[in-house]
């Protein structure tokens, strides 16, 4: 009886420790369900509806080369981190007011923590 209950406790810590970081696997389940419609992720940077995403932590808010971004996301002037696809992802329509995003948001913060870790990973 005692093994198992010390699995089952070291495991509950890891995931615990998991998540504060973002769990990069429950983040793509995010991904694939909430954005891969519109977003490539992967080095071919290739534009769908959206921009690829490809390189997209550190790089200005609509400058990634050929997409037709809205006036609106080429006067944003942000750089893209964590804290600012998170802000801009939970709420595109009024964090950004104009841009052409249709996508409704994310309002869950592990979602979010979640989708920052798998993105972090494959955007790189
Ligand atoms: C229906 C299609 C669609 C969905 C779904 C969608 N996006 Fe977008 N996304 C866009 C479009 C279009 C733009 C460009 C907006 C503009 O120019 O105003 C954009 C822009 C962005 C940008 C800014 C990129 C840059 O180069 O400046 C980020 C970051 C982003 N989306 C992340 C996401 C994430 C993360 C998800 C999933 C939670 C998501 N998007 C879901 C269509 C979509």
């Amino acid at each position: 009886m005692r093994l198992p209950l010390i699995v089952f406790i070291a495991s509950l810590a890891f995931a615990a420790a998991a998540r504060a970081d973002g769990d990069a696997a429950a983040g793509l389940k995010v991904y694939t369900t909430k954005c891969k419609i519109c977003h490539s992720v992967d080095a071919s940077g290739k534009n769908g509806v959206g921009p690829g995403l490809n390189g997209v932590f550190g790089r200005t808010a609509g400058t990634k080369e050929g997409f037709a971004y809205s006036p609106a996301m080429k006067a944003m002037g942000t750089v893209w981190s964590a804290d600012t696809i998170k802000a801009y992802v939970a709420n595109p329509k009024d964090s950004v007011p104009g841009n052409k995003m249709a996508f409704v948001g994310i309002k869950n913060p592990d979602e979010l923590e979640n989708l920052m870790a798998y993105l972090k990973e494959v955007t790189k």
